[in-house]
């Protein structure tokens, strides 16, 4: 097959690990919702989960709150992180973030259990800004985006361990965006088994707040 052949193939289905209603949903969102798949290795995967396991091990999974977006969680916002976490953490910064951006003081950290999942949602506009950065660890896991007025305007993300996924702009304004639970975690036909999956959350600081005012988000914005 010709190079020009493989380009217009690339560019309906786009690439492995991001599916969408249209080429052009596809373009339009090829800048705002990105991932990037290996972006951590083995090591730092393992770094952050042992930093991580005794914090989350101390909370209990939340199931039956029939309004909330997440169901079977548990979560911490943590602010203290040793140096190897940190390093990740910048590089995480330098990539999904700009130089005029900042970041939320504390880094979102959300355990799913086997069973759970988040509902469709956009995250507040209150509490976080223009940029939602993710690691997952442990599970894969499908997120889906729906246009919020466009219904039939959708994106799948496939989120291996170790991934990192963007939502900017218009991916994080115009478009709500889950977890799939494990009897709906499909990325295209290809199922995707659920099992435990635990997120590391950056968010850009809302416009016109600045770093250590009161009333910074609860956790889930
Ligand atoms: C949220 C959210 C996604 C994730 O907590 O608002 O959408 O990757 N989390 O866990
Ligand atoms: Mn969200």
């Amino acid at each position: 097959m010709s190079g020009g052949m493989w380009l217009a193939l690339r560019t309906l289905s786009g690439p492995g690990w991001v599916r969408g209603s249209s080429p052009a949903v596809l373009r339009r969102l090829r800048d705002s919702a990105v991932v990037r798949p290996g972006f951590l290795n083995a090591e730092e995967e393992e770094t952050l989960s042992r930093e991580l396991e005794p914090e989350l091990h101390r909370r209990r999974y939340e199931f039956d709150h029939w309004d909330s977006a997440i169901h079977g969680f548990r979560e911490t916002e943590k602010s203290r992180w040793s140096e190897a976490s940190r390093a990740i953490l910048r590089r995480v910064q330098e990539t999904a973030f700009g130089p005029g951006q900042t970041l939320l003081p504390s880094v979102h950290v959300l355990d799913l259990e086997p069973r759970g999942y988040i509902k469709p949602h956009v995250d507040s506009i209150k509490f976080c800004g223009a940029t939602i950065a993710g690691l997952s660890l442990l599970s894969p896991s499908v997120m889906r985006l729906v246009h919020t007025q466009e219904p039939g305007e959708w994106l799948e993300l496939l989120l291996e361990p170790g991934s990192l996924y963007i939502l900017r702009d218009s991916a994080r304004y115009d478009y709500s965006h889950e977890i799939l639970r494990d009897e709906e975690s499909f990325f295209g036909e290809r199922r995707v088994p659920r099992s435990r999956r635990i997120s590391v959350i950056c968010r850009s600081l809302p416009k016109g707040m600045r770093p250590g005012e009161p009333g910074l988000p609860p956790p889930a914005c």
